[in-house]
């Protein structure tokens, strides 16, 4: 059986761990940094890449066949329609890896769509039943299935890329946190400590959210003008508990040891993507954990100089344990020498 994997970009090797521990004996059959195409034996992956910490994707592969220099598209089309497809409506996610056509992975999908729906099969990307995702990699096509209510879409970077609000590259991350994690929609205050420019901050106000942003650094505040989210700037934390009745945003333009906790009124989740090491990060979330409601949430990025990620996580896990339990953490997509904590106020 093939599968393939989409893992951190940054952690090869403990991506190669992950991939031995979930798929056992294996080959690799091609990879271009954090994407692999792998052989194994077949294993359940669902259940045991459940938990997993580095893999994003893995995927099985019903089909493959080798793509044509002279009929791209055509060959591609070949492939697919050899596949059992099944009687569902489907969406077609094309990636493609290296191939370095003149088409672009949507043009793929819109001409692959057409010609199934030609050929009578149900194409319906608002509400499809089923995933098909289509992997071109190099001169050769992968093709697989997944129910639609188990997988969304398989390439993070253009899901997301979608959906931002275009403050900054940290908002992939809050979004796929949440994803991730299933962080339920939810009204009430959050603190976001290290929010310059505002990429976690806008997306949390967009959702309904009061923020209170922590940071010396500047927001981006006419993109938040722009994007209908109301924002004011304090220095002295004093102001908060008035200023969040009227804005969606308040933002106290200072670090987060100048903020005294008395101040901040209670909070439904915390955040916390300071570029700092663990124990500072640890610091801010326990100086204001008192201010999480119990059972609340918090996210943070642990922030790792070098690639021995597992031992930053300890210590982050360790500082915390008092306070919280930690669920779950997970380097998504969007992380860079960094992994995500999602912890929950005990
Ligand atoms: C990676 S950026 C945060 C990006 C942000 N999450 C977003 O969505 O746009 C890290 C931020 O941490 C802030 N920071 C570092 N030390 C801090 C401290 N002691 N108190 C508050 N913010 C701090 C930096 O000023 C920087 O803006």
């Amino acid at each position: 059986m093939l599968y393939f994997v989409y893992a951190s970009l940054f952690f090869p090797t403990s991506n190669e761990k992950e991939i031995r521990a979930i798929l056992g004996d294996h080959k690799i059959v091609a990879r271009y940094l954090n994407l692999y195409i792998v052989r194994a034996r077949n294993a359940d992956v669902r259940k045991k890449a459940h938990g997993a910490r580095f893999i994003y994707r893995i995927l099985k592969l019903q089909s493959h066949g080798a793509v044509e220099e002279s009929d791209y598209l055509g060959s591609v089309k070949r492939v697919l329609e050899g596949s059992r497809i099944a009687d569902k409506r489907l969406k077609i996610e094309c990636i493609d890896i290296l191939s370095r056509r003149d088409n672009s992975a949507k043009d793929i999908e819109v001409f692959l769509g057409q010609s199934l729906e030609k050929k009578g099969a149900m194409v319906d990307i608002i509400s499809p039943e089923v995933l098909c995702y289509i992997i071109l990699f190099r001169m050769e096509c992968y093709i697989g299935f997944m129910p639609y209510s188990q997988m969304r879409f398989v390439d993070p970077g253009r899901h997301y890329k979608q959906l931002s609000n275009g403050i900054s590259r940290a908002e992939f991350k809050i979004m796929q946190a949440i994803d991730e994690f299933g962080i339920k929609a939810q009204k009430g205050v959050v603190l976001d400590i290290g929010a310059a420019p505002g990429g976690w901050a806008s997306h949390l106000a967009k959702s309904g959210m009061k923020v209170i942003a922590v940071d010396k650094g500047a927001l981006d505040y006419d993109r938040l003008s722009e994007l209908g989210i109301s924002a004011c700037v304090v220095e002295d934390s004093a102001l908060i508990k008035d200023e969040i009745k009227r804005f969606d945003i308040v933002h106290v333009r200072s670090g987060f040891g100048s903020v005294n906790p008395e101040d901040i009124p209670t909070l439904s989740l915390m955040m916390c993507d300071m570029n700092v090491s663990p124990e500072e990060t640890s610091r801010a979330l326990l100086m204001f954990s008192r201010r999480l409601r119990k059972g609340g949430k918090a996210l943070a990025t642990i922030k790792c100089t070098t690639k021995n990620i597992q031992n930053y996580v300890r210590i982050a896990v360790k500082a915390l344990d008092g306070e919280f339990t930690v669920d779950a953490v997970k380097v998504l997509p969007s992380n860079r020498q960094e992994a995500t904590l999602f912890a929950k106020k005990k």
